[in-house]
Formats: structure tokens, sequence, C-alpha cells
């Protein structure tokens, strides 16, 4: 893997990396001793900045690859997150504006923001939309270190828009890249795989999204249908920052409820093809899962309680799961339902962002070794 590193600290271990760190003085934290972190030379060193639903899955992922190593992630607040991430031993590295917080609550600190930053080959930035782009000109461009930002930055904050069963090749080596967001990665998946069998003139499709996340007790709506007005939602040109040449149109409502986005999808199709050629095409596709109504999955609930079941971390069902009956044709127009679990179906992208961007050439076995980490195919 040596030859995968490529800009910053590659190569270098921690150890000397740390004896030229300065020390930290009382007008920042009182450290009596050098940070603590240890690397891995043949390991890509990973910092996760931002540890809310994104990025504390993140975390986890990367902690699980054979060839990835968790430096650290930050902690802008104190909360239960902060705790969890401590009884991981997962190193946490203080914002200015978390810092007090964390020492008043007892939270180990490994040392700041910035000094993660010194420390990885490459962070993955999980922070709420137009914090990545601050993020990236204060801090990222100066030490010309690499990162992967998330759905909520815009297309223009990165070198690539990326869903790596797509366009993993445009990642390789690039110093930004985004990872689209978790709608578009849904519409990106399926229509991929139906415009590389069938061809796709045109798409519009409708998102029925989440109102929140499950965790999250400020966003709504908690008793209506709330349109996006619109046209097309940003989810259709979003969706053509990867899928150059397929044109989508999209709308948009959310609903109440926290467990998943459901999308109806019509695509026009180039050539003919059947139900069953659809379904087939959809089986083989990695990170797209068939769920029946014959198995008793007849809606959103049933498929987070089907990810439970299967013992996924934190019940996540990172795959698309497509209805097996509500694939129609009618002459050259293509009908489908899809759910995406809008907590996790993003997280195998960073991870497959993070091996493309440091130089890891082979798409197929950068999705292979994701998708085992994950338990999916
Ligand atoms: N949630 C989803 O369903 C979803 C799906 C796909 C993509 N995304 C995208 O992923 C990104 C993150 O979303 P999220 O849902 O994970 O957000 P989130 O749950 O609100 O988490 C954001 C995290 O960033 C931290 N943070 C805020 N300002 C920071 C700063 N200046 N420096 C360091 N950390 C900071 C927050 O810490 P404090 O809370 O302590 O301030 C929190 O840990 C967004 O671009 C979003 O559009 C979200």
């Amino acid at each position: 893997m040596a030859e995968m590193r490529r800009g910053r600290p590659c190569g270098v271990t921690y150890s000397s990396r740390s004896e030229r760190l300065p020390r930290l003085c009382c007008c920042s934290f009182q450290y009596s001793k050098k940070l603590s972190v240890m690397g891995d030379a043949k390991m890509i060193k990973v910092g996760v900045v931002g540890y809310g639903t994104i990025g504390k899955r993140v975390a986890d992922a990367v902690r699980k690859q054979s060839d990835m190593q968790l430096i650290g992630v930050t902690g802008n607040s104190y909360s239960f997150r902060m705790d969890a991430a401590h009884e991981k031993n997962i190193s946490i590295f203080a914002t200015e504006e978390g810092k007090a917080a964390l020492e008043k609550n007892g939270v180990p600190v490994a040392g700041t923001f910035e000094q993660l930053l010194d420390h990885v080959d490459i962070i993955v930035d999980c922070t709420p939309k137009k914090v990545g782009k601050e993020h990236k000109e204060k801090y990222y461009l100066p030490r010309k270190l690499k990162a992967v930002f998330q759905g909520g930055e815009k297309p223009s904050i990165a070198q690539v828009s990326f869903t790596a069963q797509c366009n993993y090749n445009d990642a390789i080596n690039k110093d930004y890249v985004r990872v689209v967001s978790c709608n578009t990665t849904g519409l990106n998946r399926t229509l991929d795989a139906v415009h590389r069998a069938f061809g796709v003139s045109a798409v519009h499709a409708t998102m029925i999204r989440r109102g929140a996340d499950p965790w999250d007790i400020r966003h709504g709506p908690m008793n209506a249908i709330v349109p996006v007005l619109e046209m097309p939602s940003h989810h259709g040109p979003d969706v053509m920052t990867v899928l150059k040449d397929v044109p989508v149109f999209t709308t948009a409502v959310s609903v109440s409820t926290s467990l998943m986005h459901v999308h109806n999808i019509i695509a026009d199709l180039k050539t003919e093809a059947t139900v069953q050629d659809v379904l087939h095409l959809f089986q083989k596709t990695t990170r797209v899962r068939i769920v029946t109504n014959d198995a008793w999955i007849r809606s959103t609930a049933e498929i987070m309680e089907y990810a439970r079941d299967l013992g996924r971390d934190r019940g996540d069902m990172p795959e698309i799961c497509i209805w097996k009956e509500g694939i129609g044709i009618v002459g050259h127009k293509l009908f489908y339902m899809q759910a995406i679990h809008q907590e996790s179906n993003v997280i195998p992208e960073n991870i497959d962002a993070i091996r493309a961007m440091m130089g890891f050439t082979d798409a197929k076995k950068s999705i292979e070794m994701t998708n085992k980490s994950f338990g999916m195919r």
C-alpha cells in the first residue's frame, strides 16, 4: 500500500511527527505530555471532522478497514456522542468551540482540531452544510490536506462528485471529493445500472423524504406533507453531477417519518426490457437489495426491522432497497420504488472515496473490500 500514499505525511510514523509538535501551553489545553497519537506507516491515516449522524458512522467504518487507521474525530461540544466515542477508545480532538465543555465534562482530549489535521493523510469532513467549505479554505487548502466532503456542500467544493460504483476512477488521486447526498446516492446506484443495461433517455422521479433523522427532536414536519417548492428539486441536477448524460427531473416532498426516504422513479428506456430483466439487473447490482411483499417487507418500518435482524451496526441498511413488486414496465417506461436509509447509505461511499483519493486504482477491489466490512454485496 506504500505506493498509495501521495502528498502529505506518507511513510512518516506518528511517533516522529508527534515529537515535532509544539507542546501546548496554558493558554490552550493543559497538556503535560506529548500527543499520544501513534500511527502505522502502512495504513491510510484518517481523521473525521464532525461526529454527528454521518461522522460517527464513517469513523466506525474506517476502523473496520484493514488498510485504514482512524487517528481521531473532532469534538465540537459535549454530548452523549463524545461519551460514546471515548468509551470506544476513539481519540477526540477538540475544536475551539468544544474544548471547554469537553474538559468540564471530563472527556479526555487528545489534542486540538488543528493537531488532528497535522497527523492524518486525509480528512473526512462530516460537518453541517457550508462548514465544510469554510474548513477547506481555512485549514485544508493551506495544508494541502486531502478531504472528502458530504452532500450538503455544493458540488463546486470538490473536483469530483462521487458514487463509487458509478465513477470511482474519476476520484483516483484527487485532493477534494464530494460524496453526494443520500438521495442522490440512491438515485445514482440504480439509475447507473439501468442506464448501462438499457440506456435511459429521461428520468422523472419523486423523492418522499423523511422529515428528520430518528435522534433529531428539532426538525419536522410532525403532521404535514411539505412540498419542495422548486422545480426541479435539487436532487435531479445533483444526480447529473455524476451521471452526466442522464437527464433527471425530480420533485420532492417531506413527510412525518424519520426512518427512510422513498423514491418513485420513472425511467424512459432506450431499449426494450421486461420486468424480469430489470429484476435480474437489480439483483446483481452492488449495494442494491431486492425486498419483497412475500417476505412481509411492505414498508420502511419493516426494512429497518430487517436491518436490525441482520445484526447490522446501529440497525443500518446501507443498500438501496427496491421492492420487487414495485417494478413495472409500460412500453419503454420503467417504474420502480426504492427506499433509502439516509443515515447509512453514503458511508461505504466515503470509504471508497478515501481509497481512490489515496491512489488505490482498483475500483472493483475497493468496493469489494468495503462491502465485506459492511456485510453486504
Ligand atoms: N443526516 C443525513 O441523513 C445525511 C445523509 C447524507 C449526507 N448528509 C450530509 O452529511 C453532512 C453532515 O450531516 P449530519 O446529518 O451528519 O449532521 P449532524 O448530525 O448535525 O452532525 C454534524 C456534526 O458536525 C459537528 N460540527 C458542527 N460545526 C462544526 C465545526 N465548525 N467544526 C467541527 N465540527 C462541527 C457537529 O458537532 P456539534 O453538534 O457538537 O456542534 C456534529 O457532530 C451534511 O453535509 C449533510 O448534508 C447527511
